[in-house]
């Protein structure tokens, strides 16, 4: 590949992708109280979600990721974009409740990549990222991930570094 089409596919790959990272972290700032699990249990005795997932820190990733779009003409995009990545978010802390792992505790590759996966599904019906592009957000997303989480923690708004 050129080094001319890698930049282009690292560009529009990072600007369809964005509204989900801003979705994705705008809810820790939200300090929310209400769990979107309402504080139910599974028969494993754990969680459904556990209170890291709230109504407050979803509305306001679902509003600020939305707006981030729709600044640049993409308002459909963005929502669909922040959804997605929300409800990602929030399929990953199903799972990692299910298997043992509790609230905020680590679970690599799927605390990196839950939200981006939701993200790129809910897109699909209006616009189709392609593989290549797929493949760069799955490479490039881990390392920017533990990045803004590590810059997050050191500010005080996260409990752990990841
Ligand atoms: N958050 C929230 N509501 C959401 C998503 C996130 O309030 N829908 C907030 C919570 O304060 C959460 C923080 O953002 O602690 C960081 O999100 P994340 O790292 O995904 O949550 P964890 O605390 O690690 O919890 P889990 O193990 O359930 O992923
Ligand atoms: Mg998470």
């Amino acid at each position: 590949m050129e080094m001319d089409d890698f930049i282009g596919l690292a560009f529009s790959s990072m600007v369809i992708i964005m509204p989900a990272f801003i979705a994705n972290s705008v809810p820790v700032l939200a300090r929310g109280k209400r769990p979107v699990d309402l504080g139910r249990y599974m028969g494993d005795g754990r969680r459904v979600l556990g209170d890291g997932k709230t109504f407050e820190g979803f509305f306001a990733g679902l509003g600020v990721g939305t707006l981030s779009g729709a600044l640049f003409g993409y308002p459909l995009h963005s929502f669909l974009l922040s959804l997605g990545a929300l409800f990602g978010d929030m399929l990953g802390a199903f799972i990692k409740r299910r298997i043992g792992i509790e609230r905020g505790k680590p679970a690599p590759i799927l605390d990196q990549l839950d939200f981006v996966a939701g993200a790129i599904l809910f897109l699909y019906p209006i616009y189709r990222v392609t593989p290549e592009q797929v493949l760069f957000i799955v490479i490039a997303t881990p390392p920017i991930h533990l990045l803004t989480n590590y810059v997050a923690y050191r500010l005080g708004l996260k409990r752990y570094p990841w």
